[in-house]
């Protein structure tokens, strides 16, 4: 038996539940998966004579590597002093209106070199691994022509090529009007559906289809067209939907069996049943409810009468939610929306996998899952979503090997 790897002394949390805590458990690792993990007094004998490599974790509590499964990671500039214009009393989408927002990001995004995104988008992405993200959702959606969209979705293919981190990438082509269309909005749509998916798609660089459907976005029609070319390409498909109103966007959204349909403050009941039969996510954005401070919350007592299963993601963007800490939204979920903290955790682990429809990730400790875990400096689970900013992750393990230590 070749290539083990026993992580002993952990105080493990397999799954985002706090009250399954394992003391003194080993995680037995072979060829970048978990293939024994438990209490270490009833490691099988065969690890005890054969294994190659024992590392201690000292006693550290163990959870699952977290997943963010909502970002905008790659951008041109920032948006300082639109916040500023905001802090004066402007409203997200005055701004959206008047050609600031989304616009301005793509102005920067279309004139930046692809080397000047990655560098950028790398800062921030060593951040959230920082606090223990394995893997990590990246969508386009700021060069809004062919060239630029390609640019942006290369730049973070790359970014999981060189830092050892799950990269599952998602072309929002529909993100908003680029000016050049001003007044054509189906003509856009047209070029989404028609040019810039086929070409991407073509160069594997689309793992999923995404749509802003909002009156500042698309409309459900225009949604709708984007949805049936993504499954041209057996694409996958999930929707920034309910943000700042009720469009139904949700609805659409679980007819086309959608991974997630993600913000949803403005979301209804049937909306909420819609997600549950389609077996869709909720992504919570709570990043983002703050920072536009946004005063509808979202239904958090319908999701959970009908089981949608609930992910919490950080949704780092430039416009509405400038953060790199998943940590942080974590305490925020708990503050601003009353979630418990099982229920966040869970929400950064197995139902932010099911979000992300990555199959290289599953969100839990588990027989034959890859080994993504992280070892924490703290004693309870609860301290995750508790503290804000103190420093916790001590050592990341993804696919079997030490990620950041
Ligand atoms: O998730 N709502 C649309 N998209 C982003 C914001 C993008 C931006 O303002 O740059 C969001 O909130
Ligand atoms: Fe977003």
């Amino acid at each position: 038996m070749t290539g083990i790897t026993l992580w002993t002394h952990a105080r493990l949390a397999p799954t985002a539940n706090p009250e399954h805590i394992l003391e003194n458990a080993t995680i037995a690792v072979r060829d970048q998966r978990i293939e024994w993990f438990g209490d270490s007094a009833q490691l099988p004998a065969v690890y005890q004579s054969n294994s190659t490599h024992v590392h201690s974790l000292g006693g550290a509590l163990v959870t699952p590597g977290l997943i963010d499964c909502h970002t905008h990671l790659v951008y041109g500039g920032n948006r300082a002093e639109e916040f500023a214009l905001r802090l004066a009393g402007a409203s997200y989408e005055e701004i959206a209106r008047q050609g600031g927002g989304i616009v301005s990001t793509v102005r920067a995004t279309r004139a930046a070199s692809a080397d000047e995104l990655f560098a950028s988008a790398l800062r921030r992405l060593d951040a959230l691994r920082a606090e223990g993200v394995t893997a990590i959702e990246i969508k386009s959606g700021y060069g809004l022509n062919l060239e630029s969209e390609r640019k942006m979705l290369r730049v973070a293919r790359r970014l999981g090529q060189e830092r050892p981190v799950t990269v599952a990438t998602t072309f929002l082509g529909a993100h908003a009007l680029p000016p050049e269309y001003a007044g054509r909005a189906d003509d856009y749509i047209n070029l989404v559906c028609e040019v810039m998916l086929p070409a991407l798609a073509e160069e594997g660089l689309v793992d999923a289809v995404d749509v802003f459907c909002e009156r500042i976005g698309f409309t459900l029609a225009q949604s709708e067209r984007v949805f049936q070319a993504a499954e041209r390409f057996q694409l996958p498909v999930k929707m920034h939907a309910e943000q700042l109103s009720l469009m139904g966007g949700t609805a659409l959204a679980a007819r086309h069996k959608a991974l997630s349909a993600d913000h949803l403050e403005y979301l209804d009941e049937a909306g909420v049943i819609a997600l549950r039969d389609a077996g869709s996510v909720a992504v919570l954005l709570p990043g983002a409810y703050y920072f536009i401070r946004e005063t509808q919350l979202p239904p958090l007592a319908l999701l959970r009468r009908h089981r949608v299963p609930i992910a919490i993601a950080t949704d780092s963007n430039p416009g509405t939610s400038p953060t790199t800490s998943l940590l942080l939204m974590l305490n925020m979920a708990c503050t601003l929306f009353r979630m418990p903290v099982a229920e966040v955790l869970a929400g950064v682990t197995t139902h932010a996998a099911r979000a992300l429809g990555h199959p290289d990730v599953c969100g839990e400790i588990a027989i034959g899952a890859p080994a993504d875990f992280v070892a924490w400096n703290i004693q309870s689970l609860a301290e995750l979503a508790y503290w804000s900013g103190l420093d916790r992750c001590t050592l990341v393990v993804r696919h079997g090997r030490i990620a950041l230590d």
